[in-house]
Parts: C-alpha cells; sequence; structure tokens
C-alpha cells in the first residue's frame, strides 16, 4: 500500500491544530445559536466531521447526506444526484455543510442552490481542503482548513477507489497507483466526470 502514496502533505498533527482553531471560530461566530446544524456530505467528510464538532464548544446537532455525479454531461452543467437526504427539516435552522475538499466546486454550488430554497436562517460551508486551481464554479466557503495544490490527495476521509480514508494524514498519490488504471476516475487531470474527483 505504501508503494501508491508518495508522500505526506498534510499532517495529522498540522490537521489537528487547524481543526481546534476552526472548532474555536465556529463556536465563537454562532456563539448564541441554538439552532447549528452540522451536515457531512458522505462519505469523505466524515472523519473532519467527527474532528470537528468535538472541537466546538456550543450546542451542535448532525445531519448527513450522500451525493453523486450524473456523469460526463451532467457533470459539467453542476448537476449532482442526491443519493441519501436529510432526515432534519432545516427551515429556520443555522446550516454548516462540512466537506473533506472542493475541487471544481460543482458538488457544493449544487448543494448551496438545493439548500437554500428550504429556508435556513443561515447556510456556511466549512471544508478541509481547498484546491482553488480546479474551481469551475465560484462558491462561498467561510471556512477552509487547507488550501492545496492540484494534486491527487488520500488520507483522512479521502479516498482512492474506496481505500486511504483511514489514513491519518494526506498524502499525495504517487500518479503510477492511478495512471494506468482505467477502471477509475482521475482526480485531477479529468475531473469529476472521469473519475475520483478531489
Ligand atoms: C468529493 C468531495 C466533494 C466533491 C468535490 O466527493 O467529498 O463532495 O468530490 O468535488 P467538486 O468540487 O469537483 O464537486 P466524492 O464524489 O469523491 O465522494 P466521497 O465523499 O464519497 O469520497
Amino acid at each position: 500500500m505504501r508503494a501508491d502514496l508518495d508522500r505526506i502533505l498534510v499532517s495529522a498533527r498540522e490537521i489537528a491544530t487547524r481543526v481546534a482553531e476552526l472548532g474555536r471560530q465556529i463556536s465563537a461566530d454562532y456563539a448564541g445559536s441554538r439552532q447549528l446544524l452540522a451536515v457531512g456530505i458522505l462519505k469523505g467528510s466524515t472523519i473532519f466531521m467527527a474532528d470537528l464538532v468535538r472541537a466546538i464548544s456550543i450546542p451542535v446537532s448532525f445531519d448527513f447526506m450522500a451525493v453523486a455525479s450524473y456523469g460526463q454531461s451532467s457533470s459539467s452543467s453542476g448537476v449532482v444526484r442526491i443519493l441519501k437526504d436529510l432526515e432534519q427539516n432545516i427551515e429556520g435552522r443555522d446550516v454548516l455543510l462540512i466537506e473533506d475538499i472542493v475541487d471544481t466546486g460543482l458538488t457544493l454550488n449544487y448543494l448551496l442552490e438545493t439548500l437554500r430554497t428550504r429556508n435556513p436562517a443561515s447556510l456556511r460551508v466549512c471544508v478541509l481542503l481547498d484546491k482553488p486551481e480546479r474551481r469551475k464554479v465560484a462558491v462561498p466557503i467561510a471556512y477552509v482548513g487547507f488550501k492545496i495544490p492540484d494534486e491527487f490527495v488520500v488520507g483522512y476521509g479521502l479516498d482512492y477507489a474506496e481505500r486511504y480514508r483511514n489514513l491519518p494524514d494526506v498524502w499525495v498519490l504517487n500518479p503510477e497507483a492511478y495512471q494506468n488504471n482505467s477502471e477509475v476516475k482521475i482526480q485531477s487531470t479529468s475531473g469529476k466526470d472521469h473519475g475520483y474527483d478531489h
């Protein structure tokens, strides 16, 4: 497995420090809110969300959504399919969307447009990793853990072919691990249309 991994891009220690900072900032920004709802986008956000909510010192409840892109033609239009919707009514709630990574921005853009129609009191985004070079659509992001270059990253929730989500650090995947594999989508060279797209 190590042969697939090139180098650590963000260490577990750096992540822990930044997550604690984000938790403090979010707690201060939402002080007084009794309606804070953290919404994790499955599956990549799970590890980040688990740590982040424990760094938040005000009351917070959770919900989750799962989405998938429709494929090449519609992913360029930013349409995603909701595989699992929220269980809670978000009208009047302070909703904080939690993502592991924003890449093209298409997923978040769609989610924000969809959730806005449900009349939350507020709607903000917190992402661990931001790849600004890959953006196709501008999305407002209130909280960013780390800005990273356009490289295929795994670990701390992020996968390659469903592997490596459990690594404590964020690693850069060795390009040889995916270059000759036509079965999987390629994250940093062809985007969401063709592959793993963080
Ligand atoms: C990743 C990530 C975002 C999306 C970002 O999810 O969690 O949801 O891609 O890409 P975008 O900015 O180009 O839309 P993925 O589809 O890999 O699913 P996962 O969370 O289950 O790994």
